[in-house]
């Protein structure tokens, strides 16, 4: 069980000019309680990431990765701060702005894939565009295109279940990309793969979102991964390097 309680620690970035990021954070704090102690995982987190732009996120174990997507993602809350995305200031929204948010421009891609167990391939990539009023037909023509660019038009109707995991990874892949979001987010999007399959998978994830322009921020403890975005944070006892 925890206590999430929100502490500040704010530094003093919140009048640079924020020009047309995707995704700019300032003065982003997060800490949990927990048997009395409190952890300060996020300590004023100023992040911003420019449209088309590839930043992966590094950091041991522990520093606050994952914590920092959730927050950015809209998926948590119990943090301090401003969290613009896409210009609009969507850290104090409610429940509803934020599935609004989420919906017209955030892709996901988790460390496993969350896809939905009883839908095939095909159709969990359609589900995300039906939910945005794209017709049918055009769902199934886009998630089509995308799962045969990412190798599996020979996988379409199967679930997930009867996929291995790198094809379940890019089902989720393709999930996350099929209404073109302005900001994809991803936490150790293949740090359940070998690591030939990660190769091949990041390595068509990177493609896909250079193509459709999407700003994307990548957790990874992976250096070598890394190196081949556009750029690298760290985080370092709650701040970012
Ligand atoms: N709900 C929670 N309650 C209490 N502590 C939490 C909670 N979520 C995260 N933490 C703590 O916050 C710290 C950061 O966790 P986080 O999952 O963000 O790390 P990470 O950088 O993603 O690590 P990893 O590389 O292992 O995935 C950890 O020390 C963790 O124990
Ligand atoms: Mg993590």
């Amino acid at each position: 069980m925890s206590d999430a309680r929100v502490v500040t620690h704010g530094r003093s970035g919140f009048a640079e000019p924020t020009g047309a990021a995707v995704l700019e954070t300032r003065g982003l704090a997060r800490s949990f309680t927990q048997g009395g102690e409190t952890i300060h995982v996020l300590r004023g987190v100023d992040l911003s990431v420019a449209p088309g732009e590839i930043v992966a996120l590094l950091g041991p174990s522990g520093s606050g990765k994952s914590t920092l997507l959730q927050a950015v993602g809209l998926l948590e809350g119990g943090f301090e701060g401003s969290i613009r995305i896409a210009g609009e200031e969507a850290a104090q929204l409610d429940a509803h702005g934020r599935t609004r948010v989420r919906r017209d421009q955030l892709g996901f891609v988790y460390q496993f894939h969350h896809l939905l167990p009883d839908f095939n391939a095909l159709e969990n990539v359609v589900l995300p565009q039906l939910i945005r009023d794209v017709s049918r037909e055009d769902s199934e023509g886009r998630a089509a295109d995308l799962l045969r660019t990412l190798g599996l038009g020979h996988r379409l109707t199967h679930r997930p279940a009867q996929l291995s995991g790198g094809e379940q990874q890019r089902v989720a892949v393709a999930r996350a990309l099929a209404n073109r979001p302005a900001l994809v987010l991803a936490d150790e999007p293949t740090g359940n793969l070998d690591e030939a399959t990660a190769d091949v998978v990041l390595a068509e994830f990177l493609r896909l979102v250079r193509e459709q322009g999407s700003a994307t921020l990548i957790a990874t403890h992976n250096e070598r991964l890394a190196a081949k975005m556009d750029r690298v944070v760290r985080l370092h006892e709650g701040h970012l390097q």
